[in-house]
């Protein structure tokens, strides 16, 4: 009897401990998810843009907070004895349309390839942030060359002054490609994100032609639908309206405003002022230093008062 008593109470006691710890767990998650909620509101009402955290430093007002997605310091180049990138401290933010602007040879170029790991910095730091919600600072200028062929093929996206497809293939075939390449898509995805892209880019009649045989404005067009498709978190263009005639470089700048407007950061190189009214942060770049920065609000459409204002900021570098 004595016994029998002892062990139902024993499982009594059980019982109640395993409530406690069921009770416990909850509220944790619950906390978590709170915590979450704070830190990341806009995830968490809407699943939609990333938000950085409040203590985070931010660039803009309070409701438009932006995020960092590259924080440069003292960042240096050199070539041999030839120093092209003079110690450049530089924040670049998600959802920004960055415009770097300068006279040939001012280092816009090595700038480019240097932020997006292309190549090397000789002096500096450079990091990126990775994923979200995750933290992680990825170091640029000391990251392996497997991960920065990860982040070339799955984070950035690029586009040239020249298209650079591959000749043998059709353009709907070279856009098909990079969604392979990047390793994350399923072959389904890739082929419904090619067919989107191609009706998107008016690519519908020349998709089966090789790029010998389309215009300089659908080759680049198809170029960009190529940088585009694996989803870059950035967008790295190094004058891509450069070898384009008036009619073409038009219609890639529409479709760099419309991807931006989308939600695609970009980071533009142009000499081009048509170019540059598209962005809405301009930088300028003069012996591998920013000695400028002009803000813009998101391009609209042409306006003339936003024409003056870039004219008169350029005016001060003797552009
Ligand atoms: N691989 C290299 N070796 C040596 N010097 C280089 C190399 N690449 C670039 N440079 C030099 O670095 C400087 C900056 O070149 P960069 O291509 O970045 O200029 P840029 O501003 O893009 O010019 P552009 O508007 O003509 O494209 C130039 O003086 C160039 O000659
Ligand atoms: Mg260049």
């Amino acid at each position: 009897m004595v016994i029998a008593v002892l062990f139902l109470l024993v499982i009594i006691i059980a019982i109640v401990l395993f409530w406690r710890v069921i009770r416990t767990a909850a509220s944790v998650e619950k906390l978590d998810n709170g915590l979450y909620a704070m830190e990341y509101p806009l995830i968490a009402e809407q699943n939609l843009r990333f938000c950085s955290r409040p203590q985070r430093k931010c660039f803009g007002t309070e409701e438009k907070m932006k995020e960092i997605i590259f924080q440069g310091t003292d960042m240096v180049k050199t070539y041999g004895e030839t120093t092209v990138l003079h110690g450049i401290s530089l924040e670049l933010y998600r959802d920004d349309f960055a415009v770097i602007m300068g006279s040939s040879g001012s280092g816009k170029s090595t700038f480019l390839y240097a932020v997006s790991g292309m190549d090397r910095l000789s002096g500096g730091q450079l990091f990126y942030k990775g994923n979200p919600p995750s933290d992680e600072m990825i170091d640029i200028a000391h990251a392996s060359e497997k991960e920065l062929t990860r982040l070339r093929a799955e984070d950035f996206g690029f586009v040239f002054q020249r298209s650079h497809l591959v000749s043998s293939l059709t353009l709907e075939e070279n856009i098909r490609m990079a969604g392979l390449i990047c390793g994350s898509m399923s072959e389904k995805e890739i082929w419904e994100k090619t067919d989107v892209l191609i009706r998107q880019m008016c690519l519908e009649k020349a998709k089966d032609r090789l790029p010998a045989q389309v215009s300089g404005g659908e080759a680049q067009r198809a170029a960009v639908a190529r940088a585009v498709i694996a989803g870059p978190r950035i967008l790295f263009a190094d004058e891509p309206t450069g070898a384009l005639n008036k009619a073409n470089t038009e219609e890639v700048l529409e479709l760099l405003t419309a991807l931006y407007a989308q939600g695609q950061s970009i980071l533009l190189v142009t000499h081009d002022r048509e170019a540059a009214l598209r962005g809405n942060r301009i930088l300028y770049l003069e012996d591998g230093s920013i000695v400028g920065e002009l803000e813009l609000s998101p391009y609209q459409g042409k306006d003339r008062e936003r024409e003056q204002k870039l004219a008169a900021w350029l005016e001060g570098f003797q552009w």
